[in-house]
């Protein structure tokens, strides 16, 4: 009898959902089965430098843009276009809306943060 009553604990101990979906959004942010998007638009969607180059003596810079600000539409988009900078990914349309919740989620907090 004792056993019995186990079984569901062990059961969900095994196969249950280990990662929370905050936890699962984050790990596929970092590495999207390629380089983590991390890498060029920030920790957090905040956009950033890539690089720095010098052109004619004039200094120019390399950006990743913000993407923790942007609507849905604008986000899967992105996805969709070919792009001399950023690679191609071939992630599923649940991946692509954690991706989008990570991003939102975090943003949110930021401007709350601020205010
Ligand atoms: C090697 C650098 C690099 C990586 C890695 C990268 N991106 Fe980008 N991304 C860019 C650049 C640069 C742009 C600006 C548009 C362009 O040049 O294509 C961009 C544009 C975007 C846009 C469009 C923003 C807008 O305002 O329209 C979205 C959304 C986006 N990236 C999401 C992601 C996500 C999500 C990942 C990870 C799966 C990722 N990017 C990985 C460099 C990168």
């Amino acid at each position: 009898m004792r056993l019995l009553i186990m079984i569901p604990m062990l059961l969900s101990a095994l196969y249950g959902d280990f990662i929370t979906t905050d936890e699962y959004a984050k790990m596929l942010y970092k590495n999207p089965r390629g380089i983590g998007c991390d890498k060029c638009h920030g920790e957090h969607g905040e956009g950033m430098v890539i690089s720095i180059y010098v052109k004619d003596g004039k200094e120019y810079e390399l950006k990743a843009p913000r993407i923790n600000n942007i609507s849905m539409k604008k986000f899967l988009a992105a996805f969709k276009k070919r792009s001399d900078l950023m690679p191609e990914y071939y992630l599923t349309t649940e991946e692509k809306a954690h991706l989008y919740y990570y991003l939102t989620k975090d943003s949110k907090k930021e401007n709350s943060d601020e205010n």
